[in-house]
């Protein structure tokens, strides 16, 4: 029996795995670095629809966990509500006949050690959910942790943020996230790009000024022009950075927060720079120069602390500042469904405090007349708005905004689709994550 999509791994393999992946992240690892340890590097079947299974798993985290508490008589140990959970996730997708699944996942329980004396509860479990579906999936789906795959606190948090329109930000990221890139303009107009698409029979709409909504999902590599540095992988929203920073020649810029290095990219494609791209994760750091190369592009990649200057600033200030902080990212769940099971609701205060520090440290870098653009993918206020308000507070000389569109900060709440095609006219894509955006200007 096959895995999803047709893909050849046998499914009782890519539940035993995704099993592991979603005990992982149950104990806090991060999804995407769950699947980097547990899978062989580069493209391979069984990759792809373990991929795919976690990612459906961890969607349905807050569903799969209520079924099995209700269901089981007592806890199950991690090993076996892990692999519970997948393959409750999978009956839910519906992708395979209901007695497969049940079939492959005792298959799975039985080649494991760990799992293999609870083979029998797991098959009783599940037959026992077929049996009660779909009544108790329609009434634990009335729980908002449920419906909106997050835990209560960030629930809370959410409609404190927003009071009219938390339900749509957490409904837009239940949604499967939109395959954007960015066109390289140095390479080639957006419309000639479309033109390309159009001709390979890629449906595609422009929803920004050098974004391209692919309507179809396909691997990155299989993207027309990826691999020659045409496009690149990048939200619309994320765009903005590079867009509003407002970077000329010459100019002397440095990204604070770099790494995987999208936004750095995206600057060498907008002006010839002297660009310092500075990252505090070496292993992350890495990154950034693999997304340079596959452009053709330069920049001076430091390894250090943006806290830190002393230990690394020249003492040339810089005409540009990009502050892309750390943050909970609570603006692209869509993207990393994990996000609201990691964070603790002491992140965001701690958070807060990483990038107070940050933009402290920064700031004196900035030469007089430069632009400092303050960036984070959350819809916190604690993050966004609240920080940067505190922040003017204590710096006269620290003149907000504005942005395209007038104001000089922007909060943009996940607008997840269907999308509008976008014009001139706008000042902001018409498909984006959630972004939260200040310019600050050194007066003097
Ligand atoms: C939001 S991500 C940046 C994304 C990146 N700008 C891009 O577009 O690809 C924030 C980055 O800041 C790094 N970081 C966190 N604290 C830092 C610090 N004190 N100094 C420098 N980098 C830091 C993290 O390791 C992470 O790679």
């Amino acid at each position: 029996m096959t895995a999803p999509g047709g893909l050849s791994a046998p499914l009782a393999d890519v539940l035993a795995l995704s099993a592991q992946v979603w005990a992982s992240v149950a104990a806090g690892q991060s999804l995407d670095r769950s699947l980097a340890t547990r899978l062989p590097s580069g493209p391979s079947q069984l990759r792809a629809a373990v991929q795919d299974v976690s990612y459906g798993a961890v969607r349905r985290r807050a569903l799969c966990e209520r079924v099995i508490a209700e269901l089981a008589a007592r806890p199950p140990a991690a090993d076996v509500r892990a692999l519970l959970a997948v393959a409750l996730a999978q009956l839910l997708a519906g992708r395979h006949a209901p007695h497969t699944v049940v079939d492959q996942a005792v298959a799975a329980a039985r080649s494991h050690h760990a799992t293999t004396r609870a083979a029998g509860f797991i098959n009783a479990v599940l037959r026992n959910f077929l049996r009660q579906q779909p009544a108790l999936v329609d009434r634990l789906q009335q729980l908002d942790e449920v419906r909106y795959n997050a835990p209560g606190w960030w629930i809370d948090a959410m409609r404190a943020a927003h009071p009219k329109q938390w339900r749509a930000v957490l409904e837009s990221q239940q949604r499967a996230p939109a395959l954007v890139v960015r066109v390289n303009r140095r390479r080639i107009t957006v419309d000639d790009y479309l033109v390309r698409l159009a001709a390979e029979g890629v449906a595609a709409t422009r929803v920004g000024q050098s974004a391209v909504w692919l309507h179809q999902p396909v691997p990155v590599a299989r993207i027309p022009g990826f691999a020659d540095g045409d496009v690149s992988v990048q939200d619309a929203g994320a765009q903005l950075a590079a867009e509003w920073l407002g970077v000329a020649d010459g100019m002397r810029v440095l990204d604070a927060c770099a790494a995987p290095g999208g936004k750095t990219a995206h600057l060498t494609e907008l002006a010839t720079l002297e660009l310092t791209a500075l990252e505090a994760d070496a292993e992350r750091a890495r990154r950034i120069q693999e997304n340079l190369d596959r452009i053709g592009a330069t920049a001076l990649i430091r390894v250090a602390d943006g806290r830190t200057p002393a230990k690394w600033w020249d003492r040339r200030p810089f005409d540009r500042i990009l502050l892309d902080a750390p943050c909970t990212a609570s603006g692209i769940v869509s993207r990393h469904p994990d996000i609201p099971w990691l964070r603790r609701e002491a992140d965001v205060a701690h958070l807060a405090t990483v990038q107070h520090e940050l933009l402290e440290a920064l700031w004196p870098l900035l030469g007089v007349g430069g632009r400092l653009l303050y960036v984070v993918c959350s819809v916190f206020p604690q993050e966004g708005s609240e920080q940067i308000a505190r922040f003017i507070g204590r710096h006269p000389e620290a003149v907000p905004g504005p942005l395209p569109g007038g104001m000089p900060v922007r909060q943009l709440l996940p607008a997840t689709g269907p999308a509008k095609a976008w014009d001139d006219l706008r000042s902001e894509p018409t498909l984006h994550d959630g972004f939260f955006y200040a310019r600050l200007d050194k007066s003097r």
